[in-house]
């Protein structure tokens, strides 16, 4: 894992601020985007397939959109026990982004193994005492990733929502792959966010591996977006990472939904327009979007193991 390059990215959701997190840099911009921010080619050199997305726009951004629906519909979650830890510790990377890089008090964050039915490696919540969701809700929505999707990641990191908690944080959501975490205010943890996260993780471990690379950063991966010259997202089509990411949601949709993809959009005939992204992503790391069986330890971002005290 450590010659991968992180790659740290935020996910825009409604009305809110997004972080755009910089691991190597250890910097980060503040930018506030609307829900769909499209790119505009003048201002925007990342903007792939020259700003052109699929239309009509896969509803499956927002909480409570289409696709977070049929997420929760048909995604079962997966059952769960946790456990409290009570040595004083924290994960140093809990610590590290949430502390030292997000300015989150040590001492209010409470840190649990959640262990799924279908993995045996526990992962690791390190909730701030201002979350407005319970470990238990918590666990739920993460449980519902399938499990092999999920082994993409080994720790959660979730803080408060309002401003007031943390003036000093103005994040809402951002996967940090090469350390196998996902980070957000409570808020922003809901089903299709986490799709899109994960998206990241997998993007960078379970597309790419041993690689040191992320497979968006592939010809491969260039060539399926420039043969169908429309990106899935309008958010997708800022950069080729955030496509990536999108496309996970459109794959996990195509595997779960009654009639698939096609089907979620009433047919429309423009869903070919997506074609090869589609068939792209499938063949690297479609196994890891269907349902079902164990986390594979071979795979599974490991659980951290470097501590550091918390109290
Ligand atoms: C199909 O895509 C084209 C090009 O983006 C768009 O103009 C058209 O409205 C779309 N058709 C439908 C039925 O959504
Ligand atoms: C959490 O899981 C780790 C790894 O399996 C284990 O060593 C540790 O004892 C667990 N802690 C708690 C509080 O369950
Ligand atoms: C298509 O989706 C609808 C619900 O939106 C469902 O009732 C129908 O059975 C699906 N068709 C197929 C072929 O699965």
């Amino acid at each position: 894992m450590a010659i991968l390059k992180s790659i740290i990215v935020a996910l825009a959701a409604a009305s809110a601020p997004i972080t755009v997190l910089g691991f190597q840099l250890q910097s980060r911009a503040v930018v506030n985007m609307d829900p769909y921010p499209f790119c505009n080619v003048a201002t925007n050199a990342n903007c792939i397939a020259g700003g052109k997305y699929l239309i009509p726009i896969l509803e499956f951004s927002s909480e409570g959109g289409a696709g977070d629906v049929a997420y929760n519909t048909y995604l079962p979650t997966s059952a769960w026990t946790f456990s409290k830890w009570t040595n004083g510790m924290m994960p140093e990377r809990c610590y590290y982004w949430g502390v030292t890089a997000d300015k989150w008090k040590a001492t209010d964050f409470i840190i649990y193994n959640v262990t799924y039915s279908d993995c045996a490696t526990p992962f690791v919540v390190c909730r701030h005492q201002k979350s407005t969701k319970s470990i238990g809700q918590l666990a739920t929505i993460i449980g519902r990733l399938p499990v092999k999707m999920r082994q993409a990641t080994s720790i959660y990191l979730v803080y408060g929502d309002q401003n007031s908690d943390n003036p000093n944080y103005g994040g809402y959501m951002a996967t940090l792959a090469g350390d196998g975490i996902i980070i957000g205010r409570s808020v922003a943890y809901f089903s299709t966010s986490l799709v899109h996260e994960t998206g990241h993780a997998i993007d960078s471990t379970l597309a790419s591996p041993g690689s040191g690379k992320s497979f968006s950063s592939t010809t491969a991966w260039a060539n399926a977006v420039k043969a169908d010259g429309f990106a899935v997202s309008a958010y997708g089509a800022g950069s080729y990472v955030e496509d990536f990411a999108e496309t996970t949601r459109a794959v996990l949709l195509d595997t779960i939904y009654p009639g698939g993809l096609s089907n979620f959009t009433q047919k429309n005939p423009n869903i070919t327009q997506i074609t090869n992204q589609l068939k792209a992503y499938k063949t690297v790391a479609g196994a890891y979007l269907t349902l079902g069986g164990k986390c594979d330890l071979a795979k599974k971002f490991p659980f951290p193991t470097e501590l550091v005290k918390r109290v």
